[in-house]
């Protein structure tokens, strides 16, 4: 071993780590004591959004939780390199740039040995060969064959498979992922810094857990006046919700995180909304009483880890609507709209068509907008425009 590491070293450990759990940690950590490298890169993969497991978190929140897992240990880089890709990524394209980037070094690639073990049907596999040594783990010594597998890797691709020795538990992140969505305590299986993220932002939580936490981040964020409001838009969704058959959860959670940014100033709206990377912005500056919704969607994605683009959406077009809204988002801009502590003139008439006639009750709420907007001779946004021709359009259908 001791004339291989005079050549420096790096690893690569890439997984869903979803949640991250301490055995991804004492995975890291034994490759980094049996090999030496001079680090260790942890990689998150990128999931197509509900795909592969429905309660999953997003990327965003698997690499808050292994930076936050790893924020000690030197030698670790967590990378958000196949996060930033679009699409699939594959494990020989991510070689090829590490291989660019470090032309020199040897590069291990940590894999469990169910993964290890289908390693020839992975694309562009004899490549992978080259550009790699595999230092395999077995997690919970259940998998069979490994060495005869690397004897077969060796012989046909002259390539040398190491093995992690030790310090590795047997933990399942599917399983763990149910505990969590139960709400059950997961003790010390998660490291106490991710789980930290886990009761913050209620990723893998069960809905009674996320909207309760949702429900206290309003009241934390907005004035009183503000998050009583908040509360009869959440009342005013479950009740359209019911009536047009719409999910429930989703309605609350969007409905309770709506104006979650309201008490904001413009100034700070516009900054969040730069730091969210939220498109459009230059709309946002003539629209002040819109960037609120945007940035709240922001908010609700890069801060709590919300994922699900449904309630994403309902919350981001609640003030300007826009064309072609699904049912959801006409639920949150009307109950926005309609909840019982409204009392301009002509609610009622929207009140009354939101129980009868979604499209139509849209039409006339971003008609009156829009009549309001002129008469104070304010901005109107372009998706507000888009929406009005939209449900015109579907009225004259
Ligand atoms: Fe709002
Ligand atoms: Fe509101």
């Amino acid at each position: 071993m001791s004339d291989k590491m005079e050549k420096l070293n790096i690893g690569l450990y890439g997984g869903s780590f979803d949640p991250v759990h301490k055995g991804h940690l004492r995975v890291a950590r034994a490759f980094l004591r049996q090999f030496k490298p001079e680090k260790l890169i942890v990689m998150p993969c990128r999931i197509p959004p509900h795909k592969e497991n429905p309660a999953g978190a997003s990327g965003e929140a698997r690499l808050a939780m292994l930076r936050a897992a790893f924020a000690k240990d030197k030698k670790i880089e967590v990378s958000d390199f196949e996060l930033k890709k679009d699409g699939v990524s594959y494990t020989v394209e991510t070689l090829r740039e590490l291989k660019k980037q470090y032309p020199d070094r040897r590069i291990y690639l940590v894999v469990g040995a169910d993964m290890f073990l289908t390693l020839r049907e992975w694309k562009e596999s004899a490549e992978i060969m080259t550009l790699c040594e595999p230092c395999v783990y077995n997690r919970d010594n259940s998998a069979r064959g490994i060495s005869e597998y690397a004897a077969g890797l060796e012989r046909d691709f002259g390539v040398k498979t190491h093995f992690i020795r030790g310090g590795i538990v047997d933990l399942s992140s599917s399983e763990l992922r149910f505990a969590l969505g139960r709400d059950e305590s997961v003790g010390s299986r998660i490291p106490r810094a991710v789980r930290g993220i886990i009761d913050d932002t209620g990723v893998y939580r069960s809905e009674e857990y996320r909207l309760d936490l949702y429900r206290r981040e309003s009241r934390r964020l907005v004035e009183e006046k503000r998050f009583n409001h908040i509360i009869r838009v959440e009342k005013a969704a479950v009740a359209l919700a019911e009536r047009y058959g719409a999910d429930v959860y989703k309605a609350r959670a969007a409905a309770l995180l709506h104006d979650v940014t309201k008490r904001k100033t413009h100034e700070e709206q516009l900054n969040m909304a730069r730091e969210f990377g939220i498109i459009g912005v230059e709309e946002l500056e003539k629209s002040p009483k819109v960037a609120h919704a945007f940035t709240a969607a922001g908010y609700a994605e890069h801060r709590l880890f919300v994922s699900d683009p449904d309630i994403l959406n309902a919350i981001r077009y609640h003030t300007t609507g826009r064309a072609g809204m699904s049912l959801l988002e006409k639920l949150i801009f009307l109950a926005d709209g309609v909840e019982e502590g409204r009392a301009f003139d002509g609610v009622e008439e929207i009140r009354k068509a939101a129980f009868e006639d979604l499209d139509r009750a849209m039409l006339i709420s971003l008609e009156m907008t829009r009549e309001k907007i002129e008469k104070n001779g304010a901005y109107l946004h372009p998706y507000t425009a888009d929406a009005i021709a939209f449900f015109s359009n579907a009225e004259k259908n």
